[in-house]
């Protein structure tokens, strides 16, 4: 006889997703569908189509998406797919281009999506350039503190109604997050992440930090109030305050750049994290930002696009060099993907049906999974 291994709530602990929500291919369909589908999603940097003609091309829930500036300067987004038979138009990730050609019959479409060239069949040209009919497909940009955001729904509500209140929940304001400027900062560095885990334990995780006394050691040596178990995101407002040696968030503390210039003395030696659901997690630290973002594969598996950014003047000095910053979270990130991979192993366990979360320490995964099971209408 197997015990039952079911986690009612109690005083201190409150009860998890099951294990199914994590494992059922069905349940991954439906956050699919109610959450990815509808919501703004992540892909990029505004700076990266600064120009008119520079687009990025990326994937949303599995659909090809190019952003591009048009030679009117407005930013676009369209379907990465030919009007005529689906070919990829756009096969690189980045670049520059006058006109969308399609590599297979060369059908060629305007930066404003409109189809203005068919080559050869004279005799079909006039019914199919410059017909609305035949043009791309657009999809939903939005530009929030210059990152790039793309939206699949029919009729999306505008970006910053998802993402403001995202930082009113973390500061109870939105100034002390503009100061961070991060539409003028650049990307100095990336890493990518396969993780054996589904998305869901990705956002848990990031959320508490009872687990930072066991697996960061270097992340409490940073800031060793982590140590206690309490992390920051559940208190409005509050960063986690460096070790008293500690000039950077970096591996060895070491101070080797000056704060972003449109910070205040007030926000020198302070760590904040902010989950932005469903796809992003913004770091801020005084003189570099780190921007996680997380692209659902499967019921099982997530791929993570991690950037450092900085400012661009530190990054035009010979001596810039981000690694010993990079070093600190490349590091905390390959300690949080393992841990998230230890519980996907065992979600669908017949001796795991749901676990427990501590409150208060773990609390803020209660407002994520009440998000999910609305979503999904699985709440009550
Ligand atoms: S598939 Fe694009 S022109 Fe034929
Ligand atoms: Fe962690």
């Amino acid at each position: 006889m197997i015990p039952t291994s079911s986690i009612s709530d109690s005083g201190s602990l409150k009860s998890t997703l099951k294990g199914s929500l994590y494992t059922d291919p069905a349940i991954f369909e439906r956050e699919k569908k109610s959450i990815f589908s509808k919501s703004w999603i992540l892909a990029g940097y505004e700076y990266e189509v600064a120009e008119p003609g520079q687009y990025i091309s990326t994937q949303v829930q599995g659909e090809n998406i190019i952003i591009v500036r048009g030679k009117d300067n407005v930013l676009r987004a369209f379907y990465n797919v030919c009007r005529h038979r689906g070919a990829l138009l756009c096969q690189a990730s980045q670049g520059k281009m006058g006109v969308i050609r399609c590599p297979y019959h060369s059908w060629s479409y305007g930066l404003d999506g409109m189809l203005v060239g068919v080559p050869n069949a004279k005799e079909c040209r006039q019914e199919l350039v410059r017909n609305e009919k035949f043009g791309l497909v657009r999809a939903h940009i939005g530009v929030w503190h210059g990152l790039l955001w793309l939206n699949l729904s029919d009729d999306p509500q505008p970006v910053e109604k998802q993402l403001d209140p995202e930082i009113m929940e973390r500061f109870g304001e939105l100034a002390t997050f503009s100061r961070y400027s991060i539409e003028n900062l650049r990307v100095a560095h990336r890493e990518e992440y396969d993780v054996a885990a589904n998305w869901k334990i990705l956002i848990e995780n990031f959320q508490e930090c009872y687990h930072c006394s066991t697996i960061h050691p270097e992340l409490t040596q940073t800031i060793p109030e982590f140590c206690t178990g309490v992390g920051t995101q559940n208190e409005i407002g509050r960063g986690g305050k460096f070790n008293q040696s500690y000039e950077a968030f970096s591996l060895s503390g070491k101070g080797t750049r000056p704060r972003i210039k449109t910070l205040l003395p007030e926000d020198d030696r302070l760590y904040y994290g902010i989950t932005m659901v469903p796809n992003a997690f913004i770091n801020l630290t005084p003189d570099h930002i780190i921007i996680h973002r997380l692209i659902p594969e499967s019921v099982n598996k997530s791929k993570v696009i991690c950037d450092w950014l900085f400012e661009p003047e530190q990054m035009a000095k010979p001596d810039f060099d981000p690694m010993d910053a990079v070093n600190l979270f490349h590091r905390v990130n390959q300690q949080d993907f393992a841990a998230c991979e230890w519980c996907q192993a065992n979600m669908d366990s017949k001796v795991y049906e749901n676990g427990g979360f501590l409150v208060p320490l773990e609390q803020h995964v209660t407002r994520f999974y009440n998000y999910v099971l609305e979503a999904i209408d699985l709440k009550g």
